[in-house]
């Protein structure tokens, strides 16, 4: 087996060849309302069917530990763009019993499958836009957003917002499409587009969010450089 490494100049123009072009061709309030529809339709339906299957739920499960990223003592947490509410339901599992967690997605029927999914008096759903969260400065002890990011054309503005409502030295686990060809094959199939690992956490960076550690669900995952970026990062 051939380890997926960073493309050369060929590559990424192969890559960017075969990458979904939505999030770039579409007018911004058009490409957004694009992929609620999407979500809101049957692709949307299909996640907690697909999730299991291609491994995420597994994946979720994994990340959400002690030995992964840790919630506990977080009496506040949000998942940002929570779909139908895979990540909530393992930060319930892990999270003290005293705390809440909060997801916002911008689609309602990701938001009616998160609920119907969860019902626990914990967790709280509202339709919200990354780029625009209706949360006060400082609010959470941590957020998970999970492949999200590759939703916005231009990720600072998300970035911006999870720092802002995060806590000062709060956490952040982040995962998004990465720029390899099981990325961009991904990236056709859900209309957004890909990042580059190391341009992603310069991003973050320049947006108050401190890189800490790469996490992987597997070693062969980690061998191969395969799943996707998956990081760690604290407000600074
Ligand atoms: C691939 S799903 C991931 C869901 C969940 N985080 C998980 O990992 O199972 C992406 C979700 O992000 C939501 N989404 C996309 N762009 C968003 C935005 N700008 N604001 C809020 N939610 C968004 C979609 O509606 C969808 O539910």
């Amino acid at each position: 087996m051939k380890a997926e490494t960073p493309p050369d100049a060929t590559g990424r123009t192969l890559l960017g060849a075969l990458e979904s072009k939505d999030p770039a061709r579409r007018p911004l309030a058009e490409y957004r309302e694009f992929v609620r529809d999407h979500y809101d339709g049957l692709p949307g339906a299909l996640t907690a069917i697909t999730g299991v299957l291609t491994g995420h739920e597994a994946l979720a499960g994994k990340l959400i530990s002690p030995s992964g990223f840790d919630v506990c003592g977080c009496k506040s947490i949000l998942d940002a763009g929570c779909g139908n509410g895979r990540y909530t339901h393992f930060l319930l599992r892990e999270a003290d019993s005293n705390a809440r967690i909060t997801g916002f997605d911008y689609s309602q029927q990701m938001l009616r499958r998160a609920r119907t999914r969860l019902n626990d008096l914990r967790a709280t759903h509202v339709a919200a836009d990354l780029a625009r969260l209706p949360y006060a400065d400082a609010s959470f002890d941590a957020a998970v957003c999970g492949w999200v990011l590759e939703h916005l054309p231009d990720p600072r503005p998300g970035l911006r917002e999870l720092a802002r409502v995060l806590k000062p030295a709060g956490k952040l686990l982040l995962m998004a499409t990465e720029d390899t060809l099981t990325g961009a094959l991904c990236s056709r199939l859900w209309h957004c587009r890909t990042y580059n690992r190391e341009n992603l956490k310069t991003a973050c960076q320049s947006c108050g969010l401190e890189w800490r550690r790469d996490l992987w669900f597997s070693k062969i995952h980690s061998k191969l450089r395969l799943g996707g970026i998956i990081s760690e990062f604290r407000r600074v």
